[in-house]
């Protein structure tokens, strides 16, 4: 199948490379000059595991190449599938739908009769109610629309390529398909997933892709909860969660508490649900608390510093890891630089590392007085307590009993509960996690900044809706 992929970020590279991958004839087309320029030189523009790989091997086969803006029209109008793949954040917490509807008024024109249209991008539901109509105002009276797809994608970073290549399900949206043209070329070029194929109205799928990252959301700050409440009665989060996961309608994925969750999807998309229920004077407390209670992870390992250390102002703390999760070097949301940015209001010296070379550089662009070394040893040596912000294996794997020896106080506070509590003491650690039995305060709060905090979310909730649940 020949196919053209319009965007190559995190989404729209991997989309192109394992379709070439099974076999496709894939041009990738990027309007971004420096990140085509990388491409075209064999320099990935972003980390993700086994992409260079995968982009290099298929250009040799000559199954991928990129072109800019100007190879367009000759791309597209020789591609059998036509998938979209660019950006939709505004970068600040909300929707921009600008580009994607500048990228199809410049695409539709130039595809060819019998190709389709895929959308990857993830998309408010109320732009993609517009799609049917837009689509039909682009073909002459009496001709049909051009088969036109969702297939939102749930691909983790990280672990991107075997979700793009295994996923659980194949999500079609249908805006328009007459003939099941779309249907049945998306279903082709997903039978080497050996996935089950969910086929949906346009809005369902979109609401279906948004919901499954707010319900995975939900159960992160779940689990951030019942890690504060553990604590309270001295219980280990870990036991409790093993006890629900045999539970087939609970499971255990997505339970691990600890300094809450960052990246370009789940915030975002949780805030932009929220704004959405306001505008629509929708009831969404659940939400209001998800996203409340993550803002307010971060700050756990303050409360915990200021239980565990004579003074936090003053004192020297390395921060080890800075991406929102391991694998990847994206720092887009990550609870790491709110922990940086807690510490150093709280006039803490911090002293950084991240194994990602991207990730310090961008930690020392947005942080002017923050340390930022090479080396986690260096970050360590002198620390008068070290957190854990990110569980990347060369940090779980670090010789603590080493570190211990090179910090000033060897306490820590593991953000991600990713260190054996047992052996971290063995090694000479004063270790402080997430629902481990620590006891601590969990409603330890600085009053004004909380009472802030809760008001700019509770802000977000209609104060109808507030007034109904109130009275309820
Ligand atoms: C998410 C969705 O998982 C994916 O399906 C969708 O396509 C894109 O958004 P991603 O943002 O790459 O993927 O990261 P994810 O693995 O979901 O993790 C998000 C955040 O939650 C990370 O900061 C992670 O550290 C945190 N997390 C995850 C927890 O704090 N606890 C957990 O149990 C799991």
């Amino acid at each position: 199948m020949r196919v053209s992929v319009v965007g190559l970020g995190y989404v729209g590279l991997v989309t192109a490379a394992s379709l070439a991958e099974w076999g496709n004839d894939v041009v990738g087309i990027e309007a971004d000059e420096a990140r085509l320029t990388a491409l075209k030189n064999g320099r990935m523009p972003i980390f993700e595991p086994g992409l260079d790989d995968l982009v290099r091997s298929n250009g040799i086969a000559s199954r991928l190449r990129f072109v800019g803006p100007d190879g367009m029209a000759d791309a597209v109008a020789g591609s059998d599938v036509v998938m979209v793949a660019v950006g939709t954040h505004d970068g600040n917490g909300g929707w921009q739908t600008d580009t994607i509807s500048q990228t199809l008024d410049a695409l539709v024109p130039l595809i060819r009769p019998g190709a389709a249209l895929v959308i990857r991008s993830t998309l408010p539901p109320d732009y993609v109610a517009t799609l049917g109509a837009y689509m039909a105002s682009q073909s002459d009276p009496g001709e049909r629309p051009i088969p036109t797809m969702l297939n939102p994608e749930f691909t983790r970073e990280g672990t991107a390529i075997r979700d793009f290549m295994q996923p659980d399900r194949v999500v079609i949206g249908v805006v328009t398909d007459d003939d099941e043209v779309g249907r049945n070329a998306l279903a082709t070029m997903y039978e080497p997933s050996g996935a089950p194929i969910v086929v949906l109205p346009a809005v369902d799928a979109s609401l279906g892709k948004l919901a499954a990252n707010l319900f995975l959301a939900t159960k992160i700050s779940f689990a951030n909860e019942l890690a504060g409440i553990c604590d309270t009665y001295g219980a280990n989060v870990d036991n409790v969660v093993t006890s629900m996961s045999y539970d087939h309608r609970i499971g255990g994925a997505f339970l691990r508490p600890g300094v809450g969750f960052g990246g370009s999807c789940l915030p975002n998309q949780v805030t932009m649900t929220l704004l959405a229920a306001q505008a629509r004077e929708v009831h969404a407390p659940l939400l209001a608390a998800v996203k409340q209670i993550n803002e307010f992870q971060p700050r756990r390992v303050l409360i915990a510093l200021r239980e565990l250390l004579p003074e936090l102002a003053g004192a020297r703390i390395a921060v080890l890891g800075l991406t929102f999760k391991p694998d990847t070097d994206d720092v887009r949301e990550a609870p790491a630089h709110k922990i940086v940015r807690h510490l150093t209001a709280a006039g803490a010296r911090v002293v950084a590392y991240d194994p990602m070379p991207r990730a310090r550089d961008a930690a020392m662009a947005g942080f002017p007085d923050l340390a930022v070394t090479a080396s986690p040893m260096v970050a360590v040596s002198g620390a008068d307590a070290v957190v854990l912000a990110t569980e990347w294996r060369e940090l779980r794997d670090l010789d603590w009993a080493a570190a211990a020896e090179l910090a000033r106080r060897p306490i820590i506070v593991d953000g991600r509960n990713a260190l054996d509590p047992a052996s971290m003491t063995a090694a000479g650690w004063t270790y402080h996690g997430f629902g481990r039995g620590t006891q601590q305060p969990a409603t330890w709060a600085e009053p004004a900044s909380i009472a802030a905090a809760e008001a700019a979310v509770l802000s977000l909730v209609p104060t109808a809706s507030l007034g109904r649940s109130l009275a309820e």
